[in-house]
């Protein structure tokens, strides 16, 4: 465990994933928002949380991609990626990472079973299943943080990371 810039791994987590964003014979560039605040270096295990962000960004970009057959000339594919500071009072401050795309959003069904390991949407040979069910482990279990997610039928879906700043005696094995 060693301090860490957020904003840096989220960044070179786009940077390997650019190729996927460009614009394509199938559909336009995806659009990346990024809402930066000022934030301190966070204690974590930074190839995991890069993990993390990876898993999250590829989801958004296979939900956006699959969107694209339907595009009307109005809808612009987009991530946008924020990150706050959250103090409720009494606890440990902790960032708050949020991953949102404007895709197809998630069904009422479904929604429960994404973080189950090996449930997957996608053809066979392209989703595990996994990617999802390890994020959750490594937020929730080695760091002790929230991860959590909202989607709604026909708006998109917002991936919810929050970490807290200190990891105060936890082992996270
Ligand atoms: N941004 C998103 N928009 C719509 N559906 C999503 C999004 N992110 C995840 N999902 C749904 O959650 C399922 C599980 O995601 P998860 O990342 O665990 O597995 P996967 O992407 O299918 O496969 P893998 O990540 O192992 O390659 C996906 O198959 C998809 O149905
Ligand atoms: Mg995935």
């Amino acid at each position: 465990m060693k301090p860490v810039n957020i904003h840096e791994g989220i960044d070179n987590t786009l940077l390997i994933l650019q190729y996927r964003l460009k614009a394509k014979p199938e559909g336009c560039a995806i659009q990346i928002i990024k809402q930066y605040t000022d934030l301190p270096l966070i204690e974590c295990y930074a190839g995991q949380i890069n993990q993390v962000f990876m898993n999250v960004l590829s989801n958004a970009i296979d939900a956006l991609e699959q969107d694209r057959q339907s595009i009307s000339e109005i809808y612009i594919p987009t991530i946008t990626i924020r990150t706050t500071i959250s103090e409720i009072s009494g606890n440990i401050p902790s960032v708050v990472i949020s991953i949102a795309d404007n895709g197809p959003g998630i069904s009422e069904q479904t929604i429960n079973l994404i973080f189950d390991p090996f449930f997957t949407t996608k053809p066979v040979g392209k989703g595990t299943g996994l990617g999802l069910s390890i994020s959750y482990q490594i937020i929730v279990d080695k760091h002790g943080g929230i991860f959590k997610c909202d989607a709604r039928p026909g708006f998109g879906t917002e991936f919810w990371i929050e970490i807290p700043m200190q990891q105060q005696g936890y082992r996270g094995y």
